[in-house]
């Protein structure tokens, strides 16, 4: 039986939203998911699931979280060969290189990328704040997230028949 893993780091929940999202998208696509933050597992969950979906948003300078998810996922990428891997995550002002160097690791690890990483960009916070008073302030795509969710449940299945 397949089971995936939904694993995130979040601290102002928008990489926690997401995370969310694509898990009720994996449940909807008939894949067995639990959902758990990094600081509520390590890395001998590699041996418990056959796919994963990682969450973490860009932290530091362009990297990920570092106190607990950069240490969970260094261990955990020694053994993700074969392994479908999904990507995703939040970030600000950057221009999304966390992402693209999370993506290059996974590859280089020898699992199976799914898609490119899922990302929300928020805003600058006084953008943030005109846009709220007026209504008009940038929110998750929550659609978008639960779509990528069961468009990766698809891919497990059919990972699975062949
Ligand atoms: C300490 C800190 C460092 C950050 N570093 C970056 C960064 O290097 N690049 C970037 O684009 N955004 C950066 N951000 C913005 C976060 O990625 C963004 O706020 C994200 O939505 C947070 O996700 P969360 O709500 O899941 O915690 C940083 C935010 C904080 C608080």
């Amino acid at each position: 039986m397949d089971k995936i893993a939904v694993i995130y780091w979040s601290r102002t929940g928008n990489t926690e939203t997401m995370a969310k999202m694509i898990a009720r998208g994996l449940r909807d696509g008939g894949i067995e998911t639990e959902l758990m933050r990094v600081s509520e597992t390590d890395a001998s969950v590699i041996e418990r699931y056959n796919s994963f979906a990682f969450g973490c948003p860009a932290m530091g300078k362009e990297v990920l979280e570092e106190k607990e998810f950069e240490p969970f996922f260094a261990e955990i990428e020694k053994r993700l060969q074969g392994t479908p891997v999904a990507l995703f995550g939040s970030y600000g002002w950057g221009d999304g290189r966390w992402m693209r160097d999370w993506q290059a690791r996974v590859t280089a690890s020898g699992a199976e990328l799914f898609e490119q990483g899922l990302i929300f960009q928020t805003e600058s916070p006084l953008v943030t704040k005109i846009k709220r008073a007026f209504g008009k302030d940038k929110k998750p795509d929550e659609a978008a997230y639960l779509a990528f969710g069961t468009r990766f449940a698809a891919h497990i299945r059919a990972e699975r028949r062949r």
